[in-house]
């Protein structure tokens, strides 16, 4: 049974009982994470004044605020503009879930306007005055081969590499790239050397984002877009750590969480032994 907490900012999130995780770090907020580690490091607030329609995917939808805080940011910068919204999500019960939360003030009407979808099959569609957002049910792993790009912007907010090790795989980042505009950012709050050096892998170039309610930095990627740069410190982390190793899955990305987490393991042993007798 998950269960509801009150965030930093005091806005709510749950603790997912299935990953004993929080959907949102509780130290900075579920509302200021979205702005600060998802929605402003994607620029969309820039996006929306350069084009009129702006396509956003956003992996892990969960309680939908990465969503409802573009929507907003959006409105605020242009109320001209339009976001065509593509989230992924497996746990088909999320909207109960939001049905529970009290929804800061701000949101209220982002909220309603999510939430008067309906169903066809595994796609939940909601029509609001400046977006349109599909919610594909499934497994991301599967319906990231089935979608059709170019993505301006990507919000990348599975639960941590620990807990839900498929989804921070060099395939499954490779897969997400090629959806991307060459000029996209991808956003995650992840500040592990592992989805980093992941992301290098995959293609990406990455970068830095000021912390928010933590002391580590969150990353940003992008093929030829502009992010803030990497420190020197962490390039060097990046090049000699035996922690900068990416997890990785089978081509067609479908081996077992744990084998994922296993195979990653092994090779961690491998080089931290390989280290101390040289
Ligand atoms: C950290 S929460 C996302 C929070 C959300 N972005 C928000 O703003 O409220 C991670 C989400 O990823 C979903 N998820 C985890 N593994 C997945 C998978 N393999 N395929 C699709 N969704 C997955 C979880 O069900 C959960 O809702």
């Amino acid at each position: 049974m998950d269960s509801k907490i009150k965030t930093a900012d005091g806005t709510e999130t749950f603790i997912n009982s299935e990953f004993n995780e929080a959907y949102h770090s509780t130290k900075a907020g579920a509302y200021t994470e979205s702005l600060h580690k998802f929605v402003l490091p994607c620029g969309i607030d820039r996006l929306v004044k350069e084009k009129e329609r702006v396509r956003v995917l956003d992996v892990g939808f969960g309680l939908g605020y990465n969503v409802a805080v573009a929507v907003e940011t959006a409105q605020k910068n242009n109320p001209q503009a339009f976001l065509e919204i593509t989230s992924i999500e497996k746990d088909r019960d999320i909207f109960k879930k939001i049905r529970e939360l009290s929804i800061p003030e701000n949101l209220r009407d982002i909220y309603s306007q999510i939430l008067s979808g309906g169903f066809e099959e595994n796609i939940y569609t909601a029509e609001g005055t400046n977006f349109i957002l599909r919610v594909i049910f499934g497994d991301a792993r599967q319906i990231i081969k089935q979608l059709k790009g170019p993505f301006d912007a990507v919000f990348y907010d599975a639960f941590s590499p620990k807990v839900n090790t498929e989804m921070w795989t060099v395939e499954m980042f490779s897969s997400v790239k090629k959806l991307m505009d060459r000029r996209a950012v991808l956003a995650t709050y992840s500040a592990s050397l592992a989805v980093r050096k992941g992301l290098v892998e995959a293609g990406f170039k990455i970068g830095l984002v000021e912390p928010v309610g933590r002391k580590s930095y969150s990353t940003v990627a992008t093929i030829e877009g502009d992010i803030p740069p990497l420190t020197e410190k962490e390039r060097y982390r990046l090049e000699h750590s035996p922690y900068a190793l990416p997890y990785r899955d089978s081509p067609d990305m479908n081996l077992p969480r744990e084998k994922i987490k296993e195979n990653w393991e092994k090779q961690l042993q491998d080089r931290l032994s390989k280290q101390s007798n040289p």
